[in-house]
């Protein structure tokens, strides 16, 4: 038998869920969570998603009831992605700035319904372009993307969603200088900016693009998106957004993507005056745990709620994630 004795014992601090409870230092609230809807035209429209377990295409009615319902069990942030029908995309995403496309509807009817919650709006037009990309076509195939032409478009997007009452617009699209250029047309509008300012091109996206039926047409992100072969370029992104006038920044994806978040955290200035950061955990991200789960290979609950966790110990003030209305039952 050995006579080995250890002069300190951690395990104290984990014997007894109250002890542990006790101890545990980084948590999950239902006021850091983002929960993304995906809203459509049409009326009493609740269409599940395959690929996502839980998530569903809405029309404005349904999407203003969810919000509302929600609201009342504790979320109280929410981002929006339209979605139209082809017959209205076209190769510079007009729809985008048709005041009457889902996205702007759902913003007034929440607005005039007076429902206490923060609305964040995607400000993107790889939603509403025949093409499926995230800016006006370039004539080079390998840029893909004509970078100044698409500023102008999204300038237009965010003063349309200010004015209809976002109050944060999320640029996603990964072009340089979108921000600068967005806070320029928003002028003296109190609008914030969250920008998805460290955009991996990433396989988890998926689900996303059944969900919000924005696949590109053809080739794919990666002359905009960045590449995570790369180790420092989060550096530059975050620098660039916040020099043009960045009020949160986003890191997507998010749990495969947590020294990133951890980097970001300690580089931008600290809340409440600083920067917050936001993790996006992608419908990929979310949907392997659901698969996971499905064949019994790890609980969904326990699940969601580790990696999740791992995500705000990470460093992110915020998580954007398809879990949030199931995460607030699992929290308490
Ligand atoms: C489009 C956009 C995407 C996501 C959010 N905005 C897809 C993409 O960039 O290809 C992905 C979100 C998710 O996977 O949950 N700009
Ligand atoms: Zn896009």
């Amino acid at each position: 038998m050995s006579t080995y004795r250890p002069t300190q014992r951690p395990r104290d601090q984990r014997i007894g869920q109250a002890t542990r409870d006790e101890h545990a230092d980084v948590l999950v609230e239902p006021a850091d969570l983002v929960m993304p809807l995906f809203v459509r035209d049409g009326q009493g429209i609740d269409k599940p998603v395959s690929s996502m377990p839980g998530v569903s295409q809405m029309s404005t009615d349904v999407a203003v009831n969810t919000i509302r319902e929600q609201v009342s069990r504790g979320l109280r942030r929410f981002i929006l992605f339209g979605i139209v029908d082809s017959a209205k995309k076209d190769a510079t995403g007009s729809a985008a700035l048709d005041v009457s496309n889902p996205v702007h509807t759902t913003l007034r009817q929440v607005r005039d319904a007076g429902i206490d919650c923060e609305m964040m709006a995607d400000l993107c037009v790889c939603e509403y372009t025949d093409h499926g990309h995230c800016g006006v076509l370039h004539d080079d195939p390998e840029v893909t993307v004509d970078n100044d032409a698409t500023l102008e478009l999204l300038a237009q997007q965010a003063v349309l969603l200010a004015d209809n009452g976002a109050d944060i617009v999320a640029p996603s699209g990964m072009m340089d200088g979108q921000v600068g250029a967005i806070r320029q047309a928003l002028g003296s509008r109190d609008t914030k900016i969250l920008s998805y300012a460290i955009k991996y091109a990433s396989s988890l996206y998926g689900p996303f693009r059944e969900a919000g039926e924005g696949a590109p047409k053809f080739g794919d992100r990666r002359s905009y998106q960045m590449d995570y072969r790369r180790s420092d370029e989060w550096a530059t992104e975050l620098a660039l957004d916040l020099e043009e006038g960045a009020d949160m920044v986003m890191v997507k994806p998010a749990a495969a993507y947590l020294d990133i978040i951890r980097q970001v955290r300690d580089a931008a200035p600290p809340p409440p005056e600083g920067i917050p950061v936001a993790a996006y955990h992608v419908s990929g991200e979310y949907s392997m745990i659901h698969a996971a789960a499905e064949r019994g290979w790890c609980d969904l609950q326990s699940a969601a709620l580790e990696i999740t966790t791992a995500i705000r110990r990470a460093g992110a003030d915020s998580i954007v994630t398809y879990f949030a209305p199931r995460l607030v039952d699992w929290i308490d």
